[in-house]
């Protein structure tokens, strides 16, 4: 007899990391908001994540949430660098996971493109001689003292003992993480922020074990790695978003070599977005005006190194998301912008994939939506059954 039962798609179809699963490979990418103060999540925070995990969002990252206050990129950047920041994160992942979300919260430290203004104010450098939302200046540090972009500041370079305790403070913060009840984290190791800063040659001149080879260049980030994985519970999982090529040098080799040595220290997963070490912002390149253009690398990755991969930057339809799963080249796909547009994309992805798409909604959204759609369609010839028939389908009688 063949199968004629409808395939799910796989798009929408669970994932297991660990010990947590997510109810489909749908992962809204994090997103900086630019409105925390001093590091503190706000309501626009809580209500801007909440609606994707409502939205039927499988994973749904906090934005970069930094390490050390040295490490804010804009002075209104989410922070976890300090225990008060645990009550606010802890009621946004609280929400997520009600809402059946894998709550996950990206680690990050802008290194030395720390001190910028807002993407909307022009996100250039800020001027140091003048407070900033009424606050002071952070140190800029990096690997070494070369600066980000012609005119911007010129990072002091971090002591072998700061070195320490910037790793340090990634640990903590993922034990923060923990306490918040997040169940999985990202290291923000892209994006020309200081991990990749650290990988990279053009930004790293040091001369000591954290400089030159490859193997010194990735130290700090297998450091970071080691660090979070301490203080992170084994049976969630840790995600690392790579530049898996740059404007300087970087390729998709060095990214590979990175993958396996990260794994080997508890990495599950790595998250394949690329450039940032010599731009502003790798969102405003050239090259990603194109549907998917950093979807081959993790493909590329997956193949060569059997590796759980993430794909992001410019997916935009359900069926292009459907592919690039169903076909192999990634594990989970990663929608920012998108999700902006449309914070109920899971539904729609439903929708034109050929399944349920109410499904994705609270029972509470389910029921009505349901009773309307049963009401529209109703035949003359049998109303009250066709009705009641698509509540029970759409509810499981549930919430009758
Ligand atoms: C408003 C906004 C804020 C972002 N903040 C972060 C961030 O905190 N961390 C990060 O790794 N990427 C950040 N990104 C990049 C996105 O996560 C994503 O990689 C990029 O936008 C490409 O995906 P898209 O084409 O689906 O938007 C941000 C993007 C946007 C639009």
């Amino acid at each position: 007899m063949p199968d004629c039962a409808p395939r799910r798609p796989r798009l929408l179809s669970p994932i297991t990391l660990r010990g947590v699963t997510a109810r489909n490979r749908i992962m809204v990418s994090p997103m900086d908001q630019y409105c925390a103060v001093d590091g503190h999540v706000t309501d626009w925070h809580f209500a801007h994540l909440a609606k994707f995990a409502m939205g039927g969002a499988g994973l749904v990252f906090v934005e970069s949430a930094k390490v050390e206050r040295r490490g804010l990129s804009s002075v209104a950047d989410a922070g976890v660098w300090k225990d008060e920041h645990v009550p606010g994160l802890g009621g946004i992942a609280g929400f997520l996971k009600q809402q059946g979300a894998v709550a996950g919260i990206q680690l990050g430290h802008a290194g030395r493109k720390a001190g910028v203004q807002r993407p909307w104010e022009g996100f250039g450098p800020l001027d140091r001689r003048r407070p900033v939302d009424g606050q002071e200046h952070w140190e800029v540090v990096g690997p070494s003292a070369l600066p980000a972009l012609d005119g911007w500041p010129v990072p002091r370079a971090l002591t072998k003992a700061e070195i320490a305790d910037v790793v340090a403070a990634w640990g903590a913060a993922a034990r923060r993480a923990h306490d918040a009840g997040f169940d999985a984290i990202e290291i923000h190791g892209a994006h020309g922020y200081l991990i990749h800063q650290f990988l990279s040659p053009a930004a790293n001149r040091r001369g000591d074990r954290y400089g030159g080879s490859f193997a010194n260049r990735i130290r700090f980030a297998l450091e970071v790695a080691e660090a979070v994985r301490a203080h992170w519970p084994d049976d969630k999982p840790l995600f690392f978003r790579a530049s898996a090529e740059d404007e300087a040098g970087w390729t998709l080799d060095d990214t590979i070599a990175l993958a396996r040595a990260l794994h080997g220290r508890g990495v599950d997963a790595i998250d394949c977005s690329s450039g940032g070490i010599g731009v502003r912002s790798p969102t405003a390149d050239v090259r990603a005006r194109q549907p998917g253009f950093q979807v081959p690398y993790a493909s590329r990755l997956r193949a060569a190194t059997g590796i759980t991969a993430i794909a992001v930057g410019l997916i935009l339809t359900p069926a292009q998301a459907e592919r690039i799963v169903a076909d192999g080249h990634a594990d989970i796909v990663a929608l920012a912008r998108e999700f902006l547009a449309d914070p109920n994309w899971p539904v729609r992805a439903a929708r034109e994939l050929g399944t349920e798409p109410l499904e994705m909604l609270p029972p509470s959204y389910r029921w009505w939506l349901a009773r309307r759609a049963a009401v529209l369609q109703q035949d003359a010839s049998a109303p009250a059954a066709a009705a009641s028939d698509v509540v029970q389908r759409t509810t499981g009688g549930s919430f009758a």
